[in-house]
């Protein structure tokens, strides 16, 4: 039986690296069957909005998509359809394994930290007013029953995984009431994890800590926007943004998506990485227990990093994405 998955290819890279990613996962023998959908400004070209409502059909039905970065105008334009998306469909944990790659060298060898964003509120929520012309006003919302929910995720997810240590990373010498909510709420359910250590870091001075020596954190447990920020200083620990994977996880449904986005400084040149979706995508196969193929994917993977014949420019190699997505589906055959 194919597995239903909706797929946004998005846009930049996005066409780029979900193509590689789409062809490497048909070689693994499972089937797929996939509902394709534009979003964004694409979108909005083609049907006069930015999420069309076949798109939300669509991941309500599967409960489960792929998707490529979609970009978020500056300024005015439209909302960010990931932010978007992650409200509508609950997707409240954003899961982030910054992992090195066996094979791949960078300046932090075996880098093994799990990054747990809260993914539906905070200054992310969008309300946004101009008070008096010169002066604007963004709310910053924090509720005791979205920080417990994401405390009790992490916690979960490290008994599950056997994890050791996890920090809740704030402001809350700053922002009190918010942050300090935030924390209350995360050493709550800290109490019912005895065996799991539990600590707490100031948001700036961990990104201090973490270059200085990032072997010191093991889980690290942010409100959405310090876990924005903080996803991609991590990402340059395992060789940059082509590297990390992600998840946006809610009750019902998962829409795996890399840390990264368009790229539009080099988009559509053949040049982009694909490993960071194809690593959500190997999230993604375990999610719906084909641990087997997830396997084949993974290792394929570590085996073109390994023999660095076919690496991508952003890892220190001459390959297009093409050739890369080569190698790997080759790797897979050959297993
Ligand atoms: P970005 O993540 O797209 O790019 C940052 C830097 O990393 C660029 O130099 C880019 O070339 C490089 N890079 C990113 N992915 C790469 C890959 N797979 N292979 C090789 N190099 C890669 O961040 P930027 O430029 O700030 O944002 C561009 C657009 O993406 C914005 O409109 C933003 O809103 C959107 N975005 C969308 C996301 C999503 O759809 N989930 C997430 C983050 C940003
Ligand atoms: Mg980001």
């Amino acid at each position: 039986k194919a597995h239903k998955v909706t797929l946004i290819p998005g846009d930049g890279i996005g066409p780029e690296v979900t193509e590689a990613v789409v062809r490497i996962l048909e070689t693994t023998g499972i089937k797929f069957e996939w509902e394709r959908f534009a979003a964004g400004a694409e979108a909005f070209e083609k049907h006069k909005e930015y999420i069309p409502k076949e798109l939300y059909e669509s991941i309500e039905r599967n409960k489960l998509a792929l998707k490529g970065p979609v970009t978020t105008p500056v300024g005015g334009g439209f909302p960010s359809i990931n932010v978007t998306l992650r409200k509508k469909f609950e997707l409240y944990a954003n899961f982030r394994p910054i992992k090195n790659l066996p094979g791949l060298e960078t300046r932090y060898p075996n880098v093994d930290l799990v990054i747990i964003r809260e993914n539906t509120e905070d200054l992310y929520v969008g309300l946004e007013h101009e008070v008096v012309p010169g002066v604007v006003e963004s709310l910053k919302v924090i509720t005791a029953k979205a920080s417990t929910r994401i405390a009790q995720f992490a916690f979960d997810y490290a008994r599950k995984a056997n994890r050791k240590k996890i920090h809740a990373i704030h402001k809350a010498n700053i922002m009190k009431l918010s942050d300090g909510l935030f924390l209350k709420c995360a050493r709550e359910v800290a109490k019912g994890f005895p065996e799991i250590t539990y600590g707490e870091h100031i948001v700036d001075n961990t990104c201090m800590q973490l270059v200085m020596n990032p072997y010191q954190y093991d889980m690290l447990l942010l409100g959405n926007l310090y876990g924005d920020i903080v996803s991609d200083l991590c990402a340059a620990f395992v060789g940059g943004l082509g590297l990390v994977p992600g998840a946006n996880l809610g009750v019902e449904t998962a829409i795996f998506e890399a840390v990264h986005g368009s790229a539009p400084d080099i988009a559509g040149k053949d040049i982009a990485n694909p490993t960071a979706l194809l690593q959500s995508a190997v999230l993604m196969l375990r999610h719906i227990d084909e641990e087997e193929a997830a396997d084949k994917v993974q290792e394929a993977l570590e085996k073109v990093y390994t023999e660095k014949k076919t690496l991508t420019r952003d890892v220190g190699g001459s390959s297009g994405t093409k050739a890369f997505a080569d190698a790997v589906v080759k790797a897979i055959e050959e297993a």
